[in-house]
């Protein structure tokens, strides 16, 4: 991960339309963990993360940013809900699984990079082994085959669709749940159990990943990957804890919900402060993981979490509410915007969709008006609006026309509306 602040700001500014302060704060926060990491051992032991906490109204972008984030860091990365872990001894998930989950995905990272690597390593053994497969599938065909030949056919690409069939890896990993953590009890039997091989039928093409794959799953050293993942899940490791608001009780309160959300707050604490989890992969110390929580704080505020919690999340940003310009600039600069996403869906079937500049306009206008007058759901308004506006022409859309223009104007979109308007309160219908 070696994206410098700007260029990760960047790289966000092309989905998300403003929330500067936010994209500051991560971006910050990450290129940080790089920067520590190329300090000698000694000092880099005493610089933990600054966590962040991201505090907005709903709709406007902070999933989005974590989302956009966790694609763009190759660094293990996980977003989690707050509200689905429960306090130890409650039915539900303990939020040592978050960490467990982590390094799940910090392995898948580690064996994909080395099986990239290994590919060309393995290729001669795969390629002996598709000419077999090839050879056999022919036999039984009773055509007869010269294996020189059968290996340049396969060199050059000629035979990628035929079927033959080869021996692949067959173990569905049994998972045992009781409760509490998941036991993969295949891993606690690898190497132990004869590992089962069944005979299947693809293609030449599939086949050569499959049995790639199986060779490199065969010569990459297991131990080696595991001892890396969690060196990586320490060093780089990224927690994104959403609609964490959700597990903190209204200031005052004191009903069992209350009690039961502040257990949560003390689970989840020792692991944001940073203490050992063991995993099936070895221990991980969390002590550098950085963290990254959300929530709307409609009903809580920051100040009602366990004061513990808090002063893990010494960076606090403000997301802010997104104004009709925001909206005419997430309708036309982000990238896969809604416009160009409806474009896209209709041209399948023969529609070439077209959206005049004032009709985005008028929308974007629409959304900012039905936003103050009604629930402010943030841009997640355009999404009714855009659903609602070309519903007529997404029903009757068939394919089964030459391709047709629609252009979407100003006239259009208020029209569309004056209709639902006198047939239903807006407001209720977009709700
Ligand atoms: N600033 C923005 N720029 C572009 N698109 C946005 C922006 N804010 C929100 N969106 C879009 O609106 C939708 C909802 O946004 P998101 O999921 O990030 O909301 P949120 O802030 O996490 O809200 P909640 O508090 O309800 O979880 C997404 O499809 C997202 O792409
Ligand atoms: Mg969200």
């Amino acid at each position: 991960m070696n994206l410098t602040p700007k260029q990760i700001v960047e790289e966000l500014d092309k989905y998300i339309i403003g929330q500067s302060k936010a994209k500051k704060a991560v971006s910050i926060a990450l290129r940080n963990r790089y920067r520590r990491s190329r300090l000698p051992k000694e000092v880099r032991e005493e610089i933990t993360p600054k966590n962040i906490i991201m505090k907005g109204p709903t709709g406007v972008g902070k999933t989005e940013i974590a989302r956009r984030l966790a694609k763009l860091v190759r660094a293990p990365f996980i977003k989690i809900e707050a509200t689905k872990y429960t306090e130890v001894g409650y039915v539900g998930r303990d939020v040592e699984s978050m960490v467990r989950d982590l390094v799940e995905t910090a392995v898948r990272m580690v064996k994909d990079e080395k099986k990239h690597e290994m590919e060309a390593k393995v290729k001669p053994v795969v390629d002996t082994k598709l000419v077999d497969a090839i050879c056999d599938a022919r036999r039984a065909q009773n055509i007869p085959v010269d294996r020189t030949l059968v290996a340049e056919e396969l060199g050059s690409g000629k035979v990628e669709e035929e079927v033959v069939e080869v021996s692949v890896l067959d173990n569905p990993t049994p998972m045992l749940s009781v409760g509490g953590p998941e036991i993969n009890l295949g891993s606690m039997f690898d190497g132990m159990m004869p590992q089962r091989r069944k005979r299947r039928k693809m293609t030449v093409a599939r086949a050569r990943e499959v049995l790639t794959a199986d060779e490199c799953e065969r010569i990459i050293d297991k131990d080696n990957v595991y001892a890396e993942a969690i060196r990586r899940t320490e060093e780089e490791g990224i927690i994104f804890i959403d609609e964490i608001d959700k597990i903190i009780g209204k200031a005052g309160g004191s009903n069992n919900h209350d009690v039961s959300r502040e257990g949560v707050q003390r689970d989840i604490l020792p692991i944001v402060e940073g203490s050992t989890v063991a995993t099936k992969y070895g221990n991980v110390k969390t002590d550098f993981i950085l963290f990254i929580a959300s929530g709307a704080f409609h009903v809580s505020n920051i100040n009602d979490m366990i004061p513990e919690l808090q002063g893990r999340f010494p960076i606090r940003v403000e997301l802010d509410n997104l104004s009709k310009e925001d909206f005419k600039k997430i309708l036309t600069e982000t990238k896969n915007s809604l416009p160009f996403q409806y474009a896209s869906i209709l041209k399948v079937d023969n529609i070439n969709l077209i959206f005049t500049d004032d009709a985005l306009d008028e929308i974007a206008d629409m959304a900012a008006t039905e936003n103050e007058t009604s629930e402010n759901i943030g841009a997640r308004r355009l999404q009714t609006i855009m659903e609602l506006l070309l519903e007529d022409i997404s029903f009757n859309a068939s394919g089964e026309h030459p391709m047709l223009d629609v252009t979407i104007d100003k006239a259009y979109v208020q029209n569309a509306f004056k209709e639902t308007k006198k047939k239903f309160d807006l407001k209720k219908y977009i709700l």
